[in-house]
């Protein structure tokens, strides 16, 4: 077990955030700043559980920079030091290529809404201190009617290989996770989505997904939160400035 930190995780509601959330509350200790534009739906979850850390959560808005600023202020009354942060909130919508609402959209909560939350955080990082960015496969490759969701995720990896380097010398490593196939609400709409563009049903849709992917499985939420926790281990220390995929092998297979 590893010393009590303080951790702010964003989109903590759902999917990989809940999940990161839920594998650190394990911990005596530790103390957990949750963060979710739908804060109803992270209350209920938290309050059906019973976890060792302390948990407090927020309403949130990644992309709304003035509501994040008062936020900030009142967390850097209450928190002193943030060990961890993992930007997990994010969201994914199809586009047309001259689509400007909706680049407007997925830009400003994936990428600005990763750079305003990690830009408030920096004051209250303390030394050693660990970022952890959801980019995406897609942070990668491109996708057909996915301009928006690949610039935004592709910036994540520009911006945490940058970011590395002006925290190095304070001992502060930030990697990106870049996910795909993770069994989550996003990725269930998604496929709800294709299903119904298809015209077949959503059980077909899934087992047409997994015969693409080399494990023949979705991912679950808590490999990604173990990966998570392995970049804010101690043993991690000298990983940063790294994009660590985990897709199944989808990424790099035949
Ligand atoms: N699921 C996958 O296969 C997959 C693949 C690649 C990348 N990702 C990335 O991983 C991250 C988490 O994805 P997920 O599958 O858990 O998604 P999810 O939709 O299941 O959960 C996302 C959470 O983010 C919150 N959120 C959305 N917009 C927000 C905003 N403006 N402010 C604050 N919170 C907001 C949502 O309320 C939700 O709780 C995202 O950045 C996503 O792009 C996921």
């Amino acid at each position: 077990m590893s010393s009590p930190r303080t951790l702010l995780i964003t989109g903590a509601a759902k999917g990989i955030g809940r999940a990161v959330a839920e594998n650190f509350a394990t911990d005596a200790g530790n103390r957990l700043i949750l963060l979710d534009l739908d804060l109803p739906q992270l209350q209920d979850w938290v309050a059906g559980q019973v976890f060792a850390a302390s948990i407090e959560t927020y309403r949130a808005d990644i992309a709304d920079l003035a509501s994040l600023q008062v936020l900030f202020k009142t967390l850097a009354t209450r928190l002193g030091y943030v060990d961890v942060l993992v930007n997990s909130a994010g969201v994914c919508d199809e586009n047309e290529p001259e689509d400007l609402d909706n680049w407007h959209k997925v830009i400003s909560v994936n990428l600005n809404g990763t750079f305003y939350v990690t830009s408030l955080c920096l004051p209250l990082m303390a030394d050693r201190g660990r970022i952890i960015n959801m980019s995406s496969i897609l942070g990668r490759a491109g996708k057909v009617r996915n301009t928006a969701y690949c610039a935004s995720k592709h910036g994540i990896i520009g911006l945490t290989k940058a970011l590395a380097m002006d925290l190095a010398p304070r001992q502060i490593t930030v990697n990106a996770i870049l996910p795909a196939w993770i069994d989550t609400p996003m990725l269930q709409g998604e496929l709800a989505a294709q299903a119904r563009i298809a015209g077949i049903s959503q059980e077909q849709i899934l087992r047409n997904a997994k015969k693409k992917l080399p494990l023949r499985r979705f991912i679950q939420g808590d490999e990604v939160a173990a990966m998570v926790r392995y970049l804010a281990s101690p043993e991690a220390a000298g990983v940063t400035a790294q994009s660590l995929m985990i897709d199944g092998g989808v990424g790099l297979g035949m």
